[in-house]
Parts: C-alpha cells; sequence; structure tokens
C-alpha cells in the first residue's frame, strides 16, 4: 500500500525560549527535523514526504530542500490538526486515490528509528483499524497527551495534558504524536475537529474521539522503549536527545571495530566515518561529514570538522583540522591547526603551533613546530624550520608562496609573498626573503653579523653595588 508521510515542523516552540524556530536546533550534528525525514525515509520515497513548515519556513525549506522532500505552509499555527489540514494539496498530489496510508510526524521527535516507523506501518497494513498510534508509558508524562483505552484495548481519545482532568493525569500511557492513517478516513472525518475550547488550536489528537464516534477503531502500537519518542519541547529535552544521539552514534562505531575511550566525553556528528582500529581518546568531536580512515589514533580534545583523514594517521591531542585532507601516515598536532581546504601529504610531519590554511604540504614534508603556512604551495621532503611565517597578506590580497621539493627553510624565515623557493635550496635562519630563490641555491636574507673583539673588557667599570 502506499505510504505518505507528513510531518509537522511550522511551530515556534516557544518553550525554548529561542529566536530560532524548534526544528531548527541540532541534536546529534543534525537539526530536529532533520532526523524525523531521514527516518521517514525508510517507508517511503522523498517525493511522498510533505514537510509543513511556518515559523522561519524558509529556512526550514532551504534546509530540507536538498533532500528532496516537498512542501506545504502553515501560516498561522493554529495547532496539530489545522497543520494536516494545510498539507492537504500536496498530500494529494502524492496519494491522488487517497488508498493508501497517511503517517503524522512531528518535527520534533528526533529519536524516532526507521525500525519503530516500518513497524507502525506493518501493523496498520495488516489490521482492520482507521488508524495506528504509538503509545509508550512514561514514569512522568507531565506535558504529553494521555491516551485513554477502551475495555476492548483500543483507543477512545487522547486528552492533552492541559485538558485532563485529574484522573485522566494518572494514566501514564502516552501519545508520541506518530500515527498512521488510511488516508480516505483522515481526510473525511478530518474537518471534524473543532477548536480547543482553550487555547482556540484545531488538535490533531481529537481524531482519536471523533473516529470512534463514527465506529472507526483506533489501536495502540505500544512501544516499550519510550527513549525513542522523545518530544523536544525544551533545551533540556535538546540536550537529552543529544545525549542519545551521541550514544547510539558512538555505539554503532564501536560495534563496527572503533575503538573509543570514554564514550560519553566525545561527540560525534551522525554522518561521520571512522575506519576499524581506530583508536578516539576521550573529548574528542567528529564533526560534520568527517571521515577518519583505519588505524588513526585522534587525541584527546581533537576537533575535526569536515575533514578527510586516510588511514594510519596520528592527530595528536588538542588539534584542530576543519575542511581539509589529511593523507595516510601524516602525524599532526600537539596543538596544530589546519584549514581551509588544507592538505597534508602523505607520511607528512605537523607539529606544535603550525598553522596551515589553504596550504599543501607535499608528502614526507615536515614542519614540525611555531609556524604559519598560508595559501602555501609546499613540496615534497621540505623541512620548515621553526618560527617560519609565510606573510601572505598585504594589507589588500593574499598572495602565494612556492616551496620546491627537498627545499630547507630555516628557522625563523619570514616569506613575504607572492615568493617562490627553488627546490633543493637552502634558506638562512632568520631570513626575510622577498625574492625568488634559485634552485640549489643557498639564501641569506638577513644583515651579517658584527662582532667586537674585548668590547666588554674595555667597558668603563661599573658603579659599585650598594651592600
Ligand atoms: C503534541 C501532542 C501530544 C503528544 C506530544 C508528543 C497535540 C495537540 N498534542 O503535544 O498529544 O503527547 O505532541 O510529543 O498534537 N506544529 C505545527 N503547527 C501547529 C502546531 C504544532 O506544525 O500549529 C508542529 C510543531 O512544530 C511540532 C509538532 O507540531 O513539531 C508538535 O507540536 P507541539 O506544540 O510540540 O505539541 P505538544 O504540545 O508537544
Ligand atoms: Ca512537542
Amino acid at each position: 500500500m502506499k505510504t505518505t508521510v507528513v510531518i509537522l515542523a511550522a511551530g515556534l516552540g516557544t518553550r525554548m525560549r529561542s529566536k530560532q524556530a524548534k526544528v531548527l536546533h541540532r541534536a546529534g550534528g543534525l537539526s530536529l527535523v532533520e532526523h524525523v525525514v531521514q527516518a521517514a525515509s525508510a517507508v517511503t520515497a522523498r517525493d511522498r514526504i510533505v514537510v509543513v513548515t511556518g515559523h522561519q519556513a524558509d529556512t526550514v525549506e532551504t534546509l530540507l530542500e536538498p533532500m528532496g522532500v516537498r512542501f506545504a505552509r502553515q501560516v498561522q499555527q493554529k495547532g496539530t490538526g489545522h497543520a494536516v489540514m494545510c498539507a492537504r494539496e500536496p498530500l494529494h498530489e502524492a496519494d491522488p486515490k487517497q488508498d493508501g496510508l497517511l503517517m503524522v510526524l512531528y518535527g520534533d521527535t528526533p529519536l524516532l528509528s526507521a525500525a519503530t516507523l516500518k513497524q507502525l506501518r506493518a501493523a496498520q497494513t495488516s489490521s482492520d483499524a482507521a488508524a495506528t498510534l504509538i503509545t509508550t508509558t512514561l514514569d512522568d508524562p507531565t506535558g504529553y497527551g494521555r491516551v485513554i483505552l477502551d475495555q476492548q484495548g483500543n483507543v477512545s481519545a487522547i486528552v492533552e495534558h492541559k485538558d485532563a482532568t485529574p484522573e485522566q493525569l494518572q494514566v501514564r500511557v502516552i501519545n508520541s504524536g506518530i500515527y498512521c492513517f488510511r488516508a480516505k478516513l483522515l481526510w473525511k472525518y478530518i474537518t471534524e475537529i473543532h477548536p480547543n475550547a482553550a487555547s482556540g488550536e484545531l488538535y490533531l489528537t481529537d481524531i482519536a474521539e471523533i473516529l470512534n464516534r463514527h465506529g472507526q477503531r483506533v489501536q495502540p502500537l505500544h512501544v516499550a522503549d519510550s527513549s525513542e519518542l522523545l518530544g523536544i519541547n525544551t533545551r533540556i529535552e535538546l540536550a537529552e536527545a543529544d545525549r542519545i544521539l551521541r550514544a547510539r552514534k558512538t555505539r554503532e562505531l564501536m560495534l563496527s571495530g572503533v575503538t573509543i575511550e570514554r564514550p560519553e566525553t566525545v561527540a560525534i556528528d551522525a554522518q561521520v566515518r571512522v575506519g576499524a582500529d581506530t583508536v578516539i581518546e576521550p573529548f574528542v568531536r567528529l564533526l560534520g561529514n568527517t571521515a577518519v580512515g583505519e588505524d588513526c589514533r585522534i587525541g584527546q580534545g581533537a576537533i575535526l570538522e569536515s575533514a578527510a583523514l586516510g588511514d594510519r594517521i596520528v592527530i595528536a591531542p588538542y588539534t584542530m583540522v576543519a575542511d581539509s585532507r589529511i593523507d595516510p601516515g601524516a602525524q599532526v598536532g600537539p596543538f596544530a591547526r589546519i584549514r581551509m581546504q588544507a592538505q597534508v601529504g602523505p607520511e607528512a610531519r605537523i607539529g606544535n603551533f603550525v598553522e596551515l590554511k589553504k596550504t599543501r604540504l607535499g608528502a614526507g614534508a615536515k614542519s614540525q613546530h611555531l609556524a604559519y603556512l598560508g595559501d602555501s604551495e609546499i613540496g615534497e621532503r621540505v623541512n620548515i624550520g621553526a618560527g617560519t611565517i609565510t606573510c601572505n597578506y598585504d594589507g589588500e590580497k593574499k598572495h602565494a608562496t612556492k616551496i620546491g621539493a627537498g627545499a630547507f627553510i630555516g628557522s625563523n624565515s619570514t616569506l613575504v609573498a607572492p615568493v617562490e623557493i627553488g627546490q633543493d635550496s637552502y634558506v638562512a635562519a632568520g631570513s626575510v626573503i622577498t625574492e625568488a630563490v634559485p634552485s640549489h641555491a643557498l639564501a641569506l636574507g638577513r644583515s651579517r653579523q658584527v662582532n667586537k673583539p674585548g668590547w666588554n673588557k674595555n667597558r668603563k667599570p661599573k658603579t659599585a653595588k650598594k651592600s
């Protein structure tokens, strides 16, 4: 049976106390609504997923556009029932005969798994019910809609926390906000939802009672692991969701052969890939679409964002790598910074307090201490002495530095770009290089030392020290 999905993501999320729409807040490296779209993708094609947007609709749509979903606008947020009604047109386009299933998901439940959605679809497909609703039992159901079951164990009503009687508040079976309807029946009866007396909103949850009134059955699908159904309303729940998503990710990596020391301290985004036998030390952050090869060691406190690492790489502690590539066998850090499309060649060595920006370092090249290498092309086996600086910026423009293979740059050299240094040449320590250095040459770019023999002996005697 054809399945279409609507994801409600139009609300502001007042309880977040944020300028940003709730579904844009991030947990586990993705926005809340991205997680929901990913889970929904397991039960239907992307073009049968309709996301209802409202608050910061443009931002939400720009974010999700690349995923290939459809959108519907809910200009005024008049409740979850109204939000579904706003999506009627694109949902009809996705299922013109309305003979399929319609799943309703909320954009603020990021922990939902694909497996649970498949289970929901299976439960609905194999029953004669008008709808299936995922429920769970919570120790503290505060804030959630309570599910009222009839004698046969079917859902007779959903009562929102605010509207519940003291007796109903005792119910710990809650509405997860995840439903699967026979599309035809939902559209037939949704118009019977009336504004809530207290808030004036149209609650989707009223549909349970309405279906019952028309002799249609709503069945619960009880899920034991309630952690999957956490709805994010406050930043406390956001932190909790982040913790759970991070734990899922480290668990998945450990099961695939990655060693993670103190996994509760690391943050690894959803899409990150790590090869087998790599060791991740405590307090590491692997972000964005970072990929790490096999047999690497990622040192304590390292932050890798959209970094591509080959095999056998050592990232020593407190190193940052962003939007850059490190080739197999290289060693980087501690306290190094590699950024903006930098490339560290195979077996190269980068030491402490070295910054590489938009720079390519050839195979086996070394820059072990205290250097800034920007907009540079550095050949194989080059040795960059401590304190070397490429002066790539003249106050207006950035300029390039080129260093040929096998060159030796003495300590504390200043390379004023644009400048080219030939292969196998030497630059004397402390030089300021403003002109090209030919291959195999020695360049001295500093004033000659002057020694004055006996100078200190011939000085006038100092005034006697006070005793
Ligand atoms: C809702 C349910 C509640 C359930 C809980 C599960 C209703 C009336 N209540 O409560 O039974 O236990 O979720 O997490 O459905 N949204 C819109 N447009 C609107 C209003 C909301 O798109 O006009 C979206 C929000 O962006 C959000 C989702 O719907 O992603 C849920 O809204 P929220 O206000 O968080 O509902 P809850 O009070 O948590
Ligand atoms: Ca919610």
